[in-house]
């Protein structure tokens, strides 16, 4: 082949690896932010990332468009290795028009979309961008639809993971909010239908763009965001974790990683962890690291209703998902966020493949009219729809409360459960002892002569009888009540028993989840 032909191709290539050139990257570098190039790097095994597309160009003539460079078409898009799986990934370039989305950088992304359901791997979106370009009018819109329907057509097939790395305006939150994962780095992403200015000349309100949209705005407060990360380089580490909790796709189960945590451990710390008083709180994340490989998991929405945890985490070298009720927040009822957290959760994990573990401590759905006037009836009962829905392994661990609509929603044997173990320490019953005795011995405590002692009496007859998980054990309800040091090997036990599980459902276009 000619040399010149060469040299063509070269200089080509360079000029797109480039992007918007040295200046553009020093401003990106300037607001610790790394380049589109340099995070593509980070999440690939090193030399394994293949680029695709490399020479598309946009094809606007609007505003003077036709004579803009736009190197990559703002986006850089391909496959390589993460840990030795394959992933597919597109990292918008801001250096390049903003990273703005026009038809093309569309068909880019399209493409990854594409091209990863085919063959079944993970999507990685790393979002920096402008949105909608501007000059390209309906065509840029055309180009988000598009990614929509991909996104929503791929969900539940393969796992789709966007992490905000840069402003995110307007309509393209929305493929983020379709994906299963999103990841946002502190100070400098944000998410926001309407920007600021648009909320001030609308509303007058005046909000800074961190308020509005920030990583912990998005993870604390609206639950749009599972995961904040310190900067660009903890952020990609932390998406190369998640990735090693997950299979690739539907039809596969996650990787497994021989353990060296002895799956056998007795563990007398789980006997005396349960406080005496059932009104004490303690922290349920020390459970779950007793329990688990190498005391590991990864939370995932840390920073939303902390009143329920969800995390992955691995027992015997497989992947769990772990829902527990946090007694140290809210004593640890359901709310309406801790439903829709606990719900998305349980279903990405069941589309996925992914056995639960149910750790139970639970007073109830939390009373007041915020919550009923904010839907508690219909939020609540997504996590009675994913839970029955869900076919993967499912197992309950019964710690203390599980008392009447939170005790059936949390994942009681009716709806499924597979194995429900429950510590001596278990009560599980229609209401707590107190609520309880006020009801149904009302007459005997009012037609008593000294009625405090009476219901105090009452109480405990009740305590001693009810909150027990031996009425539960007498009707099976609850397979086998363990002693807490014996939990891990009852657990490991219990997934193993259930790995050839396999249950199907009646054929149907799809259900109807609350919403
Ligand atoms: C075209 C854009 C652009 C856009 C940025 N640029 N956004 N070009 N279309 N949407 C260009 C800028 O003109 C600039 O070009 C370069 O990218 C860098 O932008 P700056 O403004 O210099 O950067 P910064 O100061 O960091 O501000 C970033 C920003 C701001 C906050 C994102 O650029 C901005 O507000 N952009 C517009 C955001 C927006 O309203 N987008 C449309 C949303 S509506 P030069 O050549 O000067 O370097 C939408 C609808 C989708 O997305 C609906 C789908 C259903």
């Amino acid at each position: 082949m000619a040399v010149n032909k060469l040299e063509d191709l070269r200089k080509r290539r360079q000029k797109i690896e480039e992007g918007g050139g040295a200046k553009r990257i020093e401003k990106q570098h300037a607001k610790g932010k790394l380049t589109a190039r340099e995070r593509i790097n980070l999440l690939f095994d090193e030399g394994t990332f293949v680029e695709l597309d490399a020479f598309v160009k946009h094809r606007c003539t609007n505003f003077g468009m036709e004579k803009l460079e736009a190197p990559g078409e703002g986006v850089v898009t391909g496959y390589g290795m993460v840990d030795g799986r394959l992933v597919y990934a597109f990292a918008q370039d801001f250096t390049v028009v903003g990273g703005s989305l026009g038809e093309m950088h569309a068909a880019k992304i399209c493409k990854v979309l594409d091209n990863a359901l085919k063959v079944g791997v993970p999507v990685v979106g790393l979002n920096d961008s402008g949105g909608a370009r501007i000059q390209e009018a309906v065509d840029a819109l055309s180009g988000y639809g598009k990614i929509f329907y991909r996104n929503t057509i791929a969900s539940g097939v393969i796992p789709q993971i966007s992490a905000i790395m840069g402003p995110c305006a307007g309509g393209a939150v929305y493929s983020p909010a379709l994906t299963d994962f999103i990841y946002m780095v502190d100070q400098t992403s944000q998410m926001f239908i309407t920007g600021p200015q648009v909320i001030k000349t609308v509303t007058g309100e005046e909000v800074s763009a961190e308020a509005l949209g920030g990583a912990m705005t998005h993870n604390s407060r609206s639950g749009v965001a599972h995961f904040v990360s310190a900067n660009d380089e903890a952020c990609i580490a932390d998406i190369r974790r998640l990735l090693s909790f997950l299979p690739s796709n539907n039809m596969e189960t996650a990787p497994v990683f021989e353990t060296s945590d002895d799956i056998n451990k007795i563990i007398p710390e789980l006997d005396t962890i349960i406080p005496d008083n059932p009104n004490k709180p303690y922290d349920v994340k020390d459970v779950i690291a007793l329990i688990v490989d190498d005391g590991d998991f990864y939370e995932y929405q840390q920073h939303f209703a902390q009143n329920i945890i969800t995390c992955f985490a691995r027992i015997n070298g497989s992947t769990v998902g772990i829902i527990a009720n946090q007694p140290k927040v809210l004593a640890g009822c359901l709310d309406i966020n801790a439903s829709d957290k606990a719900s998305k959760f349980i279903r990405t994990c069941d589309a996925f493949n992914i056995p639960l573990l149910n750790i139970i401590d639970v007073p109830g759905f939390l009373p007041g009219t915020n919550q009923e006037y904010g839907g508690i009836i219909r939020h609540g009962a997504k996590m009675l729809y994913a839970y029955s829905e869900a076919t993967v392994p499912k197992v309950s661990l019964i710690v203390r409360k599980a008392y009447g609509g939170s005790y059936l929603a949390m994942c009681s044997k009716d709806l499924g459960a597979d194995i429900v173990l429950a510590w001596p320490s278990a009560e599980i019953a229609v209401m707590g002892p107190k609520g309880a005795a006020n009801i149904i011995f009302r007459k005997d405590i009012k037609d008593s002569e000294n009625p405090a002692e009476m219901r105090q009496k009452k109480i405990d007859e009740y305590t001693a009888e009810f909150a027990t998980p031996y009425k539960a054990a007498e009707r099976g309800f609850v397979d086998d009540v363990i002693e807490p040091n014996a939990t891990r090997p009852r657990l490991v036990d219990a997934f193993n028993m259930l790995q050839s599980k396999r249950e199907t459902r009646p054929a149907k276009k799809h259900g109807n989840i609350p919403l």
